[in-house]
């Protein structure tokens, strides 16, 4: 009895909850749709970078769902921006689904390059940006709403061996460079602004597995046109950073960013708003963009083509591949985050852990020194410890064993001794039954 009308008083507040959400969700959008607009960054793309942002529509058009590289349907499988989430009911509930090229995506066909921006940084053709606003309480602290500006280009182009930073260049002899590996079809990249009141109060860049975070007021860290925060995007990779120049990533790539040309990407972008509490994205006005795809779960590119591919190829010890796969889209980006970075870490990795630490040694120590010399040495280090660990092991057994045996030898003795002593003493036996 109690039970059920503790249920019902907590039915009653959560559905008081959701009818405040969707009044509150009601009088936000057209709200959130201006200042996500006036202090919307503003992108520069890299002057050499032939993967331009892209249409979302058209390159779902271009593309056609596959499960372990092959077909999931017959027939054509028309999709667009309405009816992308039907996938979900194929595969492992749509995540094994990718969306791959119809043609060979490695000859380049032109919708791969995107779309240039005008003088103004307008694009005419693309709808490549989704700005979707997420609002939010943080426990314990107050009430946010954060801004996620996507960006979509069609391909992304890895790095070369120009980019790869020395020493670890001298470990790939045979790389030339623009043999680029780490390509992939389908790229989504994106900035968070967070607003408290109104007021903008921090942005995330997105690049590779991490990003970073400039609070808005540093100067030192982010620079502004008027109040819109400048952001570059890397050649190729089209990562997200606050300044120019190059920038180290994994300790071992550079990504290269320059003023090359201008892209306003709110010119012509998708607007949503996105309810945690119900995890759905709305249009901010009714009827103006397409929320369907936003919920399809499955990758937005080729899957990685397998190692006997003729396309494919890797890079011998590092298995680094020439194409991975297209990545997930917007909703997998953890829309909901206590602070501006997202909350999970990533995952343990060997050799971006040795990397990390040979880097770390390189100045100080390990300079001039064959970077191949240094992993056979640490081989032939670690083998050396193992040795030595197993052979003490070996050594000592007998010791330990004889060491052991002779504990419990006296603890069987001291046993028998109180035992004996107990059948002498009947009083002492009595109180030890009490206790
Ligand atoms: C998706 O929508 C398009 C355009 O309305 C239509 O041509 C296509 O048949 C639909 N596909 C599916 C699988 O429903
Ligand atoms: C399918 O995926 C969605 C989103 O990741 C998840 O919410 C849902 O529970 C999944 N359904 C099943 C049956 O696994
Ligand atoms: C947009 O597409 C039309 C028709 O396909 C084409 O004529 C025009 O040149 C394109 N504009 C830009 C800026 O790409």
């Amino acid at each position: 009895m109690g039970g059920r009308l503790q249920l019902s008083k907590q039915w009653y507040s959560h559905f008081r909850v959701i009818v405040l959400c969707s009044f509150l969700h009601l009088g936000l959008s057209a709200q959130i749709a201006q200042y996500a607009v006036d202090y919307a960054p503003l992108i520069w793309l890299h002057s050499d970078d032939q993967y331009m942002p892209s249409d979302i529509k058209e390159h779902v058009l271009r593309t056609a769902p596959r499960i372990d590289f092959q077909r999931i349907a017959d027939g054509p499988l028309r999709l667009d921006l309405d009816n992308l989430s039907s996938l979900n009911g194929y595969g492992k509930n749509g995540t094994n689904v990718f969306l791959t090229a119809v043609e060979d995506v490695t000859t380049f066909p032109g919708w791969v390059l995107g779309e240039t921006p005008d003088e103004d940084g307008a694009l005419h053709n693309s709808t490549a940006c989704a700005v979707v606003a997420v609002q939010h309480e943080i426990p314990g602290k107050q009430t946010v709403v954060d801004v996620f500006y996507f960006y979509f280009y069609s391909w992304n182009e890895g790095g070369d061996i120009t980019q790869v930073v020395p020493p670890l260049n001298r470990l790939f002899p045979d790389s030339k460079p623009g043999d680029h590996f780490g390509n992939h079809l389908g790229d989504w990249e994106h900035n968070m602004i967070r607003f408290v009141d109104e007021k903008p109060v921090g942005i995330y860049f997105s690049h590779h597995a991490g990003g970073e975070v400039c609070v808005w007021d540093d100067e030192s860290c982010l620079s502004k046109r008027g109040e819109r925060p400048v952001v570059f995007s890397a050649r190729g990779s089209h990562a997200n950073y606050p300044s120019e120049g190059s920038h180290i990533h994994d300790d071992a790539l550079i990504d290269i960013a320059d003023r090359g040309r201008l892209w306003d990407p709110v010119k012509l972008a998708y607007f949503y708003t996105y309810d945690p509490a119900t995890e759905t994205f709305t249009a901010a006005e009714p009827g103006t963009a397409p929320t369907d795809w936003l919920y399809f779960n499955g990758n937005w590119g080729d899957q990685q083509y397998q190692d006997s591919d003729p396309r494919q190829q890797t890079v011998p010890y590092f298995g680094l591949k020439k194409y991975y796969s297209g990545p997930n889209g917007p909703k997998f980006k953890r829309l909901v985050r206590r602070g501006l970075m997202p909350d999970e870490k990533g995952k343990f990795n060997l050799i971006k852990t040795l990397v990390h630490w040979y880097m770390g040694w390189y100045g100080c120590c390990l300079k001039g020194i064959n970077p191949w010399l240094v992993v056979i040495g640490l081989l032939i280090a670690l083998a050396t410890v193992i040795t030595l660990g197993v052979v003490s092991a070996r050594l000592a057994r007998p010791a330990v064993k004889a060491w052991v045996q002779t504990r419990k030898d006296r603890q069987t003795k001291e046993e028998t001794a109180e035992v004996q002593l107990r059948l002498l003493d009947p009083e002492r036996a009595d109180a030890d039954d009490e206790a």
